[in-house]
């Protein structure tokens, strides 16, 4: 393992305060978020709209690294450059998303375990010379009356340290992501509680598999309620649970925090890191950053719908949500932040 160079790689993504964009959702779900807005479920489409964000001008001032799909990697912008270089070459690292997907896991009903241990040192090395310098692997734990349950939290901690010692092998960065699903209608207790378990799970499981904390990126949830619960809590009651959470859990050698939007709104998003990093910014030990797919590509893709006509527009939305998040990592996000989004010039949707 060079050490040096996965450590190089990680203090790039998280410096200058800036933060990653998951857009490596798999096709399936890139279709059905296409789906809902009438766009079509065409490869074609799926480029144009990875072309659009790639393109965004001024986007590396506040993003530091982009996941790809395995689809994605393969294609080009249209003037015929891959995304990787193109990404590249405007100083933002590309990452891919390595996992094959959740299944139904076996004698577990209602748990999920992800796949991809096969064939991923090989996929690794292939992914490496296309340009990719950092990996992502999601597992998927469901809270419910008697879930999760043990054998779940295990072998999906089990699967993401064993992806992890493959990638620092290989000279990628892990990004590890174990993500305790927001659907259900328990409280912000109960997923404290449940990700505190499965934090210290990955983590005995990352030492087990000789996993340098100092070259990886962990990827969580942050703590909140689920989206049926009927107390919604204020950003500050989310920062305090999210952070006091990752301190019993989470090593301080692990180079950052990257946490996942999860289907929290946009805004709520932004305000919620933002609380953490007014809070606990100078006390973490970790940079409390940004790792988010929807909620810095949702406005942009209900602006553009497939429509080549607005995709100036949906530029300046996706760069809008990217600096809001970056100010958010400064404790600097604002409602009147929100307010100041520019727009194309002379031109409105
Ligand atoms: P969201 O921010 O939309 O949860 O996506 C993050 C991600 O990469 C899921 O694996």
């Amino acid at each position: 393992m060079n050490a040096k160079q996965l450590i190089g790689t990680v203090n790039s993504l998280v410096a200058n305060f800036k933060g990653l964009l998951a857009m490596d959702e798999s096709n399936p779900t890139c279709n059905k978020r296409f789906a809902k807005l009438g766009i079509p479920e065409t490869v074609e489409a799926r480029r144009a709209y990875r072309d659009l964000i790639v393109t965004t001008p001024g986007l590396s001032e506040s993003i530091s690294g982009a996941i790809l799909c395995d689809e994605t990697i393969r294609q080009q912008t249209h003037d015929g450059t891959p995304f990787a270089k193109a990404l590249a070459d405007v100083g933002i690292i590309p990452g891919i998303k390595v996992d094959a997907g959740t299944k139904e896991m076996a004698l577990h009903p209602g748990e999920k375990i992800t796949e991809g241990l096969d064939g991923l040192r090989e996929r690794l090395a292939e992914y490496s010379r296309m340009g990719a310098r950092f990996a992502k692997w999601r597992a998927v734990i469901t809270i419910g009356d008697d879930l999760p349950s043990r054998g779940c939290i295990e072998a999906n901690a089990h699967a993401l340290a064993r992806y992890a010692a493959v990638c620092q092998a290989t000279g990628i960065v892990p990004v590890v992501e174990p993500e305790v699903l927001m659907d259900g209608t328990h409280s912000l207790a109960r997923c404290a509680q449940v990700t505190e378990e499965v934090l210290r799970a990955v983590f005995q499981q990352l030492y087990n598999q000789r996993v340098e904390l100092a070259g990886m990126l962990l990827k969580p949830n942050m703590i909140l309620p689920g989206l049926d619960c009927p107390e919604q809590p204020s950003a500050d009651e989310v920062s305090d649970a999210t952070v006091n959470c990752l301190m019993r859990s989470v090593p301080a050698a692990v180079a950052g925090i990257a946490f996942l939007s999860g289907g929290q709104s946009a805004e709520l998003a932004s305000a919620r890191l933002n609380a953490m990093n007014i809070r606990f910014g100078s006390r973490a030990p970790w940079p409390l950053s940004f790792s988010f797919a929807r909620a810095i590509q949702q406005p942009a893709m209900e602006i553009w719908l497939g429509n080549q006509a607005n995709v100036e527009a949906a530029q300046f939305a996706l760069l809008h949500r990217a600096n809001c998040n970056r100010a958010a990592r400064q404790g600097d996000y604002s409602a009147l932040l929100e307010s100041k989004r520019l727009e194309p010039v002379g031109g409105q949707r």
